[in-house]
């Protein structure tokens, strides 16, 4: 049996370390050696990569907290995703539509907060045409030229992410869920396939939008291998804005049994993906902030840089319930900002009133549909 010295056990304890200064010298590392960085995580290790992601963010952001008004305005949706709680199936959702109106209110009432994004947030719903969205969003833009528009909608065809580019979406967010194509399939229904929405995320690039990905942390049956795939794929399409947060159970959903994601990993999954894509936009997400209180602050100082408050309205909050105990389902949007404003400040860092737009520009704009096929 082969003997360790004290000093072999200081070089194997610091092996991860290195492979955090490795992600950080090349800004990617291979898929085993983000398995074994992931795996082999300690809380020491943690420490360590969030100063070097607070570094980071702070060399290209500062301490500045980017905003987006996030309008969650149909909870309808023609999905069936197995962890989601406005999923078609879940006959206890009390479904809604806001009106034009509605979201143009929202939208005045987040312009006067500061707020200088909008996202436009809701289920796949069949009932917004392409010809109401592209109203709705001519109309905000006209009403706030000087804000950035995001939309949040789901898988539409080329023609009509095309047509809302035209019409002034600057914006949009996707989150890829899961890269690895046999997990896609446990955590959705047939009709969605991983192949399908990583062509989504490539065509709204090529189109010109700042796009946005992600995954959840934890999701049922997810490993560090379906985690190392994520990376290499945030990696390759190389998107302005990044979306993780942990996979929280909801009580109407297949998946009513199933553990929730931690705090913890997901924390890791943050500072790692900040050393990846230095110039990313990273959101200390709603589903952070709900499984710990202090959640979205521990988010900021693992590295992210954008938080996105809800200005929907009070009445409605609770029915856009995607897990169970979602926070802010009560706060006027004034008071959200506010309380945030504060919880901010606690830590260092303060809300800025701008568009916030990503340093993570695309420097590839090339169609690439043949090569994510990933069986
Ligand atoms: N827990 C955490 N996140 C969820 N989402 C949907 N359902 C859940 C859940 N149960 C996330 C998905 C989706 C985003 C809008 O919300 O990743 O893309």
């Amino acid at each position: 049996m082969q003997k360790y010295t004290d000093s072999d056990k200081n070089i194997q304890k610091a092996a991860p370390c290195r492979l955090i200064d490795k992600l950080k010298e090349n800004r990617t590392l291979t898929k085993d050696d983000w398995v074994r960085l992931i795996t082999g995580r300690t809380p020491e290790l943690a420490e360590y990569l969030f100063t070097l992601a607070r570094e980071e963010r702070h060399l290209y952001y500062g301490h500045d907290i980017y905003i987006r008004g996030l309008i969650e305005f149909t909870n309808y949706c023609r999905n069936d995703c197995l962890y989601c709680g406005i999923r078609k199936s879940n006959t206890h959702a009390a479904r809604y539509r806001l009106t034009e109106d509605d979201i143009l209110s929202c939208c005045r009432t987040g312009y006067e907060l500061g707020f200088r994004t909008f996202v436009l947030q809701g289920g796949e719903d069949g009932y917004y045409t392409d010809e109401k969205m592209l109203r709705l969003i001519r109309q905000i833009k006209k009403q706030h030229p000087d804000c950035a528009l995001t939309l949040s909608i789901g898988e539409k065809s080329y023609d009509s992410y095309r047509q809302y580019f035209e019409a002034g979406a600057d914006r949009y967010l996707l989150r890829h869920e899961t890269y690895n194509v046999l997990h896609y399939s446990r955590l959705h229904p047939p009709s969605l396939t991983a192949a399908k929405r990583q062509e989504c995320l490539w065509r709204l690039k090529e189109i010109g939008y700042q796009v946005g990905t992600g995954f959840m942390v934890g999701s049922p049956y997810q490993t560090a291998e379906h985690l190392a795939e994520d990376m290499l794929f945030i990696k390759e399409l190389n998107p302005q804005m990044v979306g993780i947060g942990p996979f929280i159970v909801h009580h109407d959903t297949p998946f009513k049994d199933q553990t929730s994601g931690t705090l913890e990993l997901t924390l890791f999954m943050l500072g790692l993906l900040r050393l990846m894509l230095p110039k990313v936009l990273l959101p200390a997400t709603t589903a952070l902030g709900t499984i710990a209180s202090n959640g979205r602050e521990l988010g900021i100082l693992a590295g992210a840089n954008v938080v996105m408050p809800n200005l929907s309205p009070t009445s409605v909050r609770k029915d856009y319930s995607l897990y169970d105990n979602k926070i802010c389902t009560g706060d006027e949007a004034a008071e959200c900002r506010k309380s945030l404003e504060s919880r901010m400040e606690t830590i260092g860092y303060r809300i800025v009133t701008a568009r916030g737009d990503s340093l993570n520009l695309s420097e590839r704009k090339h169609l690439n549909l043949g090569g994510y096929n990933n069986v």
